[in-house]
This record gives structure tokens, C-alpha cells and sequence, in this order.
């Protein structure tokens, strides 16, 4: 049972025209990428009109399982991250008792909550951003394992990431640009990505896209959230000073933090 996102609300941006409505037949052209947390596949999505779209499948990748009752054994890699994101959610997660109960003890039922919260969590992190104007791709569903959205890229091939794009200067500084612009949108918004680097930002039509987001913390409600922040910004601060351009990621920082008032 795949969950589809909320129903946009009246001020929400209209919902993208490519998307199919059920009934429809998925045809999975193959493995894309296989990333160190997600295994992402190429979907082409047929409606019963006809019509068709391209879509990709993030099926998060569980890992051997060594430890019982760690988070790493339910398939949730970044663990460190991922218990920030317990902690500050911790006022509103499970409030069932028996949901409780099968998270403490590992059931197969527990660990599908978890999982489910942690592709719901990517799905409502992109569903926001996505409403708030940043590139990123519309998420379509989602499910305990895998989120269905918006695919990146032509029959000829996805968009490449940011770090093998091989952009010329000028393409760099506007890359730049919009990174930080991008950035800005997310703080307004509320959040931060996490693990912002060149391998989690896109370039596609000449435009920056941001993707990658089970880790992506609430700025107001979680402690570490200014940190990370900053962590973000250096990170691709470094990566954009290495390839020349003139960037201080405390400016930067300064002037994010400015803009939240
Ligand atoms: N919507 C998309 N359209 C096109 N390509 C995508 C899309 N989502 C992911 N990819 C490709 O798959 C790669 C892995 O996706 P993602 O970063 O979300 O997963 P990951 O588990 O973090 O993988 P890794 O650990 O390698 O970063 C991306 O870097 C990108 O190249
Ligand atoms: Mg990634």
C-alpha cells in the first residue's frame, strides 16, 4: 500500500500536470544508482488514458542485521541523524501504546513503523519544500520501504550530481547562487537539510536540485538544527573554494541566520 501526500492546501503550488492518476501500470526499467543508504530505480509510470511518465523509486536499502535493536538493523543508516530526529519528534511519535511496544521490542510490526516514518519523513520534508518553491523532486507516495517521485533526468539519462557535473565557472558561480538561494528557501521554511554536499544536489537544466532528505532536521525544534546548518554550509562552502570561487561559509551563515530575524 503505497500513502499518497496530503492534498495540497488552497495556497499550496498546484500539483505537477505529469502526475498520473490510478489506475495506472509501473514498468521498472532498472537500477539507476545504487547509493550507500538506497537503491534508486527507474519507474515509467502508464495511465489508462495513455498518457506516461517517468518517476524514480527510492527503496532504502536494509543492512545486514548484526545488532538487534539498533537503528542500523532496520535498514535507518544514518543513525546519528536519525535519533536527532527521534529526540525532537519524541513528543509525537507512537502515541498508541501497542506501536510502542513493537518499536521497544523489534517486532516485524515495529520495524515497519519505523521504517514507514522514516520514508514518510523524506516524503513530508520534499512535499514541504517542494510547496514552499525550492527544486526538488515532487514526492509522489511512499510506503514502509520505498518513495516514489519525480524523476531528474531524460530517457537518455538521469541528471548528473552537482560533484560530476563538470559545470564551467561561470555555470559554478550561478550553481552557487542558487545553492544558497536554495538554502535560504529551506531555512525560512523551517529546515535543514543534514548532508548537504555535491553528491546530494543535482544540476538539471541548468538549474540546481536538492534531493536526499531522511535526515533533514526541523530548525526551530531540534537542537542541533543551527549546527547542522553550519555543517552544511562549510561542507559545500569547501567544495565550491576548491574549485576556485571565492566563498566564506561564516558569511554566508551570518547571513542566513540574519534573514530568520
Ligand atoms: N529524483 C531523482 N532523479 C534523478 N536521480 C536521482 C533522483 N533521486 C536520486 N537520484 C540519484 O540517485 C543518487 C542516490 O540518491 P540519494 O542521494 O537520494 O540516496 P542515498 O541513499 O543518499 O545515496 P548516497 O548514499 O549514495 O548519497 C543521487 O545522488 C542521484 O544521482
Ligand atoms: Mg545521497
Amino acid at each position: 500500500m503505497s500513502t499518497p501526500l496530503n492534498s495540497p492546501t488552497a495556497s499550496s503550488r498546484p500539483e505537477p500536470e505529469w502526475l498520473i492518476e490510478d489506475p495506472y501500470i509501473d514498468t521498472d526499467l532498472g537500477v539507476l544508482l545504487t547509493g550507500k543508504e538506497a537503491q534508486i530505480n527507474l519507474i515509467r509510470r502508464q495511465g489508462a488514458t495513455g498518457d506516461s511518465s517517468l518517476l524514480v523509486r527510492k527503496h532504502y536499502v536494509p543492512r545486514k542485521v548484526s545488532e538487534k535493536g539498533t537503528l542500523e538493523a532496520l535498514g535507518v543508516q544514518r543513525a546519528s541523524t536519525f535519533r536527532n530526529d527521534v529526540e525532537y519528534r519524541e513528543g509525537r511519535h507512537f502515541r498508541k501504546s501497542r506501536d510502542r511496544r513493537a518499536v521497544q521490542q523489534m517486532s516485524a510490526h515495529g520495524k515497519r513503523l519505523l521504517q514507514s516514518r522514516w520514508t514518510g519523513h523524506e516524503s513530508t520534508v520534499l512535499r514541504t519544500l517542494w510547496d514552499a518553491g525550492l527544486n526538488v523532486p515532487f514526492p509522489v507516495s511512499y510506503n514502509e520501504e520505498s518513495l516514489v517521485m519525480e524523476y531528474l533526468g531524460a530517457e537518455s539519462g538521469a541528471a548528473p550530481q552537482l560533484a560530476s557535473a563538470r559545470l564551467k565557472k561561470h555555470e559554478l558561480e550561478r550553481a552557487l547562487h542558487q545553492l544558497i538561494d536554495g538554502v535560504r528557501i529551506m531555512v525560512r521554511a523551517g529546515w535543514v537539510h543534514g548532508d548537504l554536499s555535491a553528491f546530494n544536489v543535482l544540476w538539471w537544466q541548468d538549474q540546481l536540485w536538492f534531493i536526499d532528505f531522511p535526515q533533514a532536521l526541523d530548525l526551530a525544534a531540534n537542537p542541533q538544527g543551527l549546527n547542522c546548518l553550519h555543517r552544511d554550509i562549510v561542507n559545500v562552502a569547501t567544495w565550491f573554494g576548491r574549485r576556485g570561487l571565492n566563498v566564506d561559509p561564516e558569511e554566508i551563515f551570518a547571513d542566513l541566520l540574519a534573514d530568520l530575524g
